[in-house]
Formats: structure tokens, sequence, C-alpha cells
């Protein structure tokens, strides 16, 4: 059957006191609604329609790039300007909605709902009847409640609404319900406003269902995280760390050992070969992917990169591939305190140590960098050792150019390469040396001051003043 799925995301978000839209507040590393479109685009609708008003412009721009990584998904924007309400929400979707088929109707601030509870609960629908996703959890304080009349779903009455003793209820609706949309479009234009909030309520067609024999069921989850919504940045923080919670127990299911699932973020995804440990307070970002026995130091920051296996990450290192991404090869050593850049990529046993940055480089097996250096735009041989606090001079203030360092080289410490230039393999570079010619296959080049001696020099004495 046909699913279009609505996702209200109109609200204000007052409490998050911020000049940002709600919806695009990021709980690790999504928008609150990215992780929405993501999990709705699982169920494969025929049309996402996103109900948009305050920072709409924002909200619009940000489903732009979503709408480019999910090319196949029919995004729809319908404004709700002024927000009147649940009901007032959806009934702007009413125009770009078909007739037939069932309409999902979603939470722009609710992220961590799963595609398995949307599935039931449009199987609930069935075409057939309305079908809402109540919750049996915590305090139901400020949420609609579920009357029942015996075991059948009789209304839901907002709290602002409810007499004392249907405050006393215990099961709340989570905002997501399922719908035949004809009825849905005949009961939205059957709303009124007779509330305390002056409000057109979405829940109120639970009764019109009732009443015109539709018939309405409730699909019960306990599962508090999936129906949380975000209002606050405590919430949203609450959310984080119950998310992350989720992932780390997750890993640590699969094998991966975690010193403290309480210190460890990943924001994107994250796969581990076997027997990988990750030390405390590390950060994950986009797509990292480890092999067997890799072993992550404490307080790494590691995005968009792979690392094979038996490669160690010591403590404090920084990673980002970002759109080229980084590699590191099979047993290389890897920081503490280093910066692997886009475009770094590390064979096999490399070592690259304290304050070392690589940037746009190849360094081939066995090569080391193991103190104070920079390599931007360079290709590095087998072997090569690169002494401390030598750099490449890759970008002449207009340009980039490459240096090339050949299989089995050793360049002294505090060298300056400027490029485009050559070392030949097997040779060695003098420390201090300034090297702007391209240098001959296993000789010594220096470039530098010649060092002098003054025999019997004497230190200036101080003058009596
Ligand atoms: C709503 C439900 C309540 C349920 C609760 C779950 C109604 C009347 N009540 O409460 O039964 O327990 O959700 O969280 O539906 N929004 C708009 N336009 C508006 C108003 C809201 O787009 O005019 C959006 C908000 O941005 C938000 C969502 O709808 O994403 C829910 O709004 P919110 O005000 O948080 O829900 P309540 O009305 O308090
Ligand atoms: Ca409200």
């Amino acid at each position: 059957m046909v699913l279009d799925i609505v996702i209200m995301a109109a609200g204000k978000g007052t409490r998050m006191k911020s000049k940002l839209p709600k919806v695009l507040h990021k709980l690790a590393g999504r928008a609150l609604l990215q992780h929405v479109v993501d999990t709705a685009a699982a169920l494969k609708p025929r049309s996402l329609i996103t109900v948009t008003g305050h920072g709409g412009e924002h909200v619009k721009a940000a489903c732009a790039s979503m709408h480019k990584a999910l090319p196949d998904l029919a995004f729809q924007f319908v404004t709700q300007e002024p927000q009147l309400g649940t009901g007032h929400a959806v009934q702007q979707a009413v125009p770009v909605l078909g007739n037939e088929g069932i309409t999902l109707v979603l939470n722009g601030d609710v992220p961590l709902i799963e595609a398995a509870s949307l599935q039931a609960l449009v199987q609930a629908c069935a075409g057939q009847r309305l079908a809402l996703l109540t919750v049996e959890y915590g305090d139901p304080t400020g949420y609609g409640r579920i009357v029942r009349a015996g075991d059948a779903v009789q209304a839901i009455v907002e709290h602002k609404d409810a007499t004392p003793e249907q405050r006393l209820l215990t099961e709340w609706y989570s905002g997501v319900l399922a719908a035949p949309t004809a009825q849905l479009k005949r009961w939205l234009g059957q709303l009124q406003n007779h509330n305390s909030q002056k409000e057109y309520y979405l829940t109120d067609i639970v009764q019109m269902a009732v009443q015109d024999g539709t018939g309405c069921v409730a699909v019960k989850t306990t599962d508090g995280v999936q129906v949380a919504g975000v209002n606050s940045p405590v919430q949203l923080q609450e959310l984080e760390r119950q998310y992350q919670k989720r992932q780390a127990y997750a890993l640590m299911e699969q094998g991966v050992r975690l010193t403290d699932a309480a210190r460890f973020d990943l924001r994107g995804s994250l796969q581990c070969g076997q027997d990988v440990s990750i030390d405390v307070g590390c950060v994950f970002e986009g797509r990292v992917s480890l092999g067997d026995d890799v072993q992550i130091g404490a307080h790494c920051h590691i995005a968009n990169c792979t690392i094979a296996a038996g490669a160690v990450i010591h403590p404090f290192t920084h990673i980002d591939g970002e759109k080229l991404g980084v590699s590191v090869g099979a047993g290389a050593l890897v920081g503490p305190f280093a910066r692997l850049r886009p475009g770094a990529q590390l064979g096999n046993e490399v070592h690259i140590g304290n304050f070392v940055e690589v940037k746009n480089s190849t360094l081939a097996h066995g090569a080391k960098a193991n103190h104070l250096a920079y390599l931007g735009d360079a290709t590095v041989g087998e072997r090569v050792n690169y002494g401390a606090g030598s750099i490449t001079a890759n970008y002449d203030g207009a340009n980039k150019h490459r240096t090339v360092i050949e299989a089995d080289v050793h360049i002294g410490s505090n060298c300056v390469l400027v490029a485009p230039v050559t070392i030949g393999a097997g040779g060695t570079v003098g420390g201090g040396s300034t090297i702007t010619k391209n240098t001959p296959a296993g000789a010594l080049s220096i470039a530098r001051g010649k060092q002098a001696t003054l025999a019997g020099w004497k230190r200036p004495v101080k003058t009596k003043d």
C-alpha cells in the first residue's frame, strides 16, 4: 500500500534558546530532522512532506543537502504560518497528499524513532484504521493521555485539558500515528480549536475515528529513547548520552573493547574488526573503519579514515580525512599528538610521531617521521627517515607543489624541502639544509652556512659604569 510521510517541523523550539531552528540541532553529529528523514527513507515512502514554519528557509536548505544523499526520496515542503497546533500543521500537507494509501505522521524533534516501530504502526493501520504509537514508560506529565474504554482506545486528552483522574493515566501518546489517508483528510477538515490552548489538535482525530466506525488501535512501546522529544539543551544532551550508550553497547556486543562506554562518542559509522580496543575520550566522526587488533589511545579524534590491522594510534591524535580520506597501513604507529589531514596515506609499518602533520602525502612501507615535522603534498618512499623539525615548503603563496623523497633517503633535522623538488633514492640531506634543487641518488646534500671556528676568540667583558 502506498505510504506518504508527513514530518511536523514548524515549531519554534523556544526552550532551546537558540537562533538555529530546533530540528537542525545535532544529535550524534546529525540534525534531529536528518535522523527522522533517514529513518523515514528506510520505509520507502512515495513522498516525504516536511511542514516548516519557524526558520523554514534554514530547514529547507538543510533538506536540500539531505536530498542529495537520498536522491530517490521525493521531498516536499509545506509552510505552516502561523503555527496553530499539530492538527493545523498536518492540514497544510493536505493539498500535496494523495487520496489513497496510508499517511504516517512523524515529529521532527523525536529523532531516535526506529524504522521497525514505524513499520509495525503502518501494519497496524493497514489502510483500514487509525494507529497510534503509545508509550507506557516514565513520567507522562505534559503528554496527551490515552483514554480507553476496556481495551478499546477512545480518545487522546491533552495534559492541559485533562481531568485529575485522566492525569493519572500512565499510557501516553508519542506524537506518531498512521492513518488511512482518505479518512485523515476528512477528519482534518472537521477539527476545531475549542480547548485550553486554542489549538487545532491532531489528537482530536482519535475520537472522530472511533465515532465514524473507522476505529483506532494503539501500538505500545516501552522504549523511552525512541519516543523521546527534544525541547531543551538538557534533553538534547540526555538523549545524546543515551544514543551513545546504545552505540557503545552495540560495538561491545560485536567484541570491541571500550575502556568506558560513557566516554565514547560516535557521530557517524564505525566498522571494527576483531580485537579492537578503544581507550577513553575518543570521538569518531564520518566513516571510520578499524581493522583487526587496532588500538586507539585515549582522547583521539578520528574522522573519515581507514586504519588497517594492528595499527596503534597513540593518545591525543587528530585524524580527519574529510572528503579525500586518510588511510593508515597495517602495523603503523601514529602519535601521540599527531595530525593526519585529508589525503594522508600511510603504508604498512609507517611511524608518525608527536607533533607531526601529514597532508595529501603518501608514505611507503616503513617510512618514519617521528618528531615535530610537516609533510604536505609529498611522496615518500620506503624506509625513508624524515628528521625532527623538517618540513616540505609546498606552497609558494599561489600554488601547491609536490615533493618526492625516494626510497631509503635520510632527511636530517630541521630541513626545508622547497617544492617542487626530488630527493634521489638513498640520498642523505644534512641537518639544517634548505633544499631548492633536486638531489642525486646516493649522495649527501648539504645546503647551509659552513661552520667556522675562530681560535682564541675572547668573549666581551662588561665595562664598568
Ligand atoms: C503533542 C501531542 C501530545 C503528545 C506529544 C508527544 C497534540 C495536540 N498533542 O503534544 O498528545 O503526547 O505531542 O510529544 O498533537 N508543530 C508544528 N506546528 C504546530 C505545533 C507543533 O509543526 O503548530 C510540531 C512541533 O514542531 C513538534 C511537533 O509538532 O515537532 C509536536 O509539537 P509539540 O508542541 O511538541 O507537541 P504538543 O502539542 O505539546
Ligand atoms: Ca504544543
